[in-house]
């Protein structure tokens, strides 16, 4: 097991009706608040007035900055930098989904940033200090609402890129299973298929032993797969909700990761398919993780074999280890097509024009590798976007 401090801060109100306590708790941070949102989800599901009604109840004065844009730009990210100046804002409110929340960190860090905020998304600059962020979470899925990081595209050149910093954490989240009731099936799917991401990435590690973590990341697996089809065939099935948004939350708040080193070569591959084609982050992981699995798993064929029969119990007998391997990646896929998404490129309207320049990008020119399990190239992330045709 790797050394590791874990210290995650995010103080969870988890259930019915919780976001009525937003007032109180949000006073503990000054009296100006952002409320920063998406597209209107929350006007049409009537969170809007609820979040208003707590915020007015205990006196505090709300400025608001709506249109955030799945794949959240960096525009707008400016503006509210320029708002939280002039309005003196204490505190972010952000409610919504990953995107929302990650535009309030992006706009929290870049408050106190003297340059220009995307130089934290380069790695040209570091923040020491951001203003607090709180979150109402109403789609499971980017587990934004308890981590560190941000995920920002920048129009000019559709790079979307990642800042990972522990003063990202935000300072409480709210999550009620009710707020789901109103997702389409296409981001139910989405959410799924990202948290799964997110604890696949930390379960293919290099680092052993490591059998805590290990079983604790195949048992939230496994109850994701439980409960996805259970609150797909009934959306207002709260016990099942409440499931999928606190595997959501866990699959992300870095305690599965302690003692290991994540891989997350799927997840800066996507964000390449995510900055060109604005594609749902969720949807571009169902194409690319299948592919990577397949690519990789000879690194650690043992690693593997424990997955494909522990996660999707592949039964071992008769086969040889590599058709176990092959077997539990198939049943993978086909979990992803029968939550309804793609696994492969064509199925989210991509076609092989541009896999060079996303291999390009992604390894900034073949400067760098991507992923920790196996250090990928250019050429390998090329492949890979191959196999995913
Ligand atoms: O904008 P509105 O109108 O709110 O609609 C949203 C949006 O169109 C809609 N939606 C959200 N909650 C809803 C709802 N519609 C009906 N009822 C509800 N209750 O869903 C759409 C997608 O929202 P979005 O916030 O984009 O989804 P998600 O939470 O999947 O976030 C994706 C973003 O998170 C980033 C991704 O890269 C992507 O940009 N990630 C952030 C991470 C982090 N900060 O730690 C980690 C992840 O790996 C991920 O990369
Ligand atoms: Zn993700």
């Amino acid at each position: 097991m790797e050394n590791f401090t874990f210290n995650n801060p995010t103080k969870i109100l988890f259930g019915k009706g919780r976001e009525a306590e937003v007032g109180r708790e949000a006073s503990a941070y000054g009296k100006n608040i952002l409320l920063h949102y998406g597209g209107g989800s929350i006007k049409k599901s009537g969170l809007y007035d609820r979040v208003v009604a707590s915020l007015k109840e205990a006196g505090l004065a709300v400025v608001e900055l709506s249109g955030v844009k799945p794949n959240p730009r960096l525009s707008l990210v400016r503006e509210g930098i320029r708002i939280c100046e002039e309005q003196k804002i204490d505190l972010i409110l952000a409610v919504g989904g990953g995107s929302v929340i990650d535009s309030a960190k992006a706009i929290a860090a870049g408050h106190y940033y003297e340059g220009d905020v995307w130089d934290l998304y380069t790695g040209k600059g570091n923040a020491e200090k951001a203003l607090p962020v709180a979150t109402i979470l109403t789609i499971p899925a980017a587990g934004s609402e308890s981590s560190t990081g941000s995920v920002i595209t920048n129009e000019d050149g559709d790079y979307k890129r990642p800042f990972d910093h522990e003063i990202l954490y935000p300072v409480f989240s709210i999550l009620n299973p009710e707020l789901a009731f109103t997702l389409p099936d296409f981001q139910v799917a989405c959410g799924i298929a990202d948290m799964t991401a997110h604890l696949l990435e930390r379960y293919f590690t290099n680092a052993k032993p490591v059998g805590l973590t290990d079983r604790l990341i195949e048992g939230a697996l496994k109850n994701i797969m439980e409960y996805a089809p259970v609150v797909l065939a009934d959306r207002e099935n709260y016990d099942g909700w409440a499931e999928i948004m606190w595997s959501g939350t866990v699959a992300h708040n870095n305690s599965l990761n302690t003692g290991r080193i994540g891989d997350w070569a799927s997840h800066d591959i996507e964000h390449e398919l995510s900055g060109i084609y604005d594609i749902a982050h969720g949807a571009g992981l169902a194409v690319i993780f299948p592919a990577w699995m397949k690519y990789n798993y000879k690194h650690d064929i043992n690693l593997f074999l424990q997955w494909a029969v522990r996660v999707m119990n592949v039964e071992q007998k008769f086969r040889s280890d590599e058709e176990t391997v092959l077997s539990g990646i198939e049943a993978f896929e086909d979990f992803l097509k029968s939550i309804g998404l793609a696994v492969r490129l064509d199925g989210v309207g991509i076609d092989d024009t541009r896999l060079e320049e996303m291999a390009d990008k992604a390894t900034n020119g073949d400067k760098r590798t991507v992923g920790n399990f196996v250090k990928l190239n250019k050429a390998d992330v090329f492949n890979i976007l191959k196999l995913a045709l």
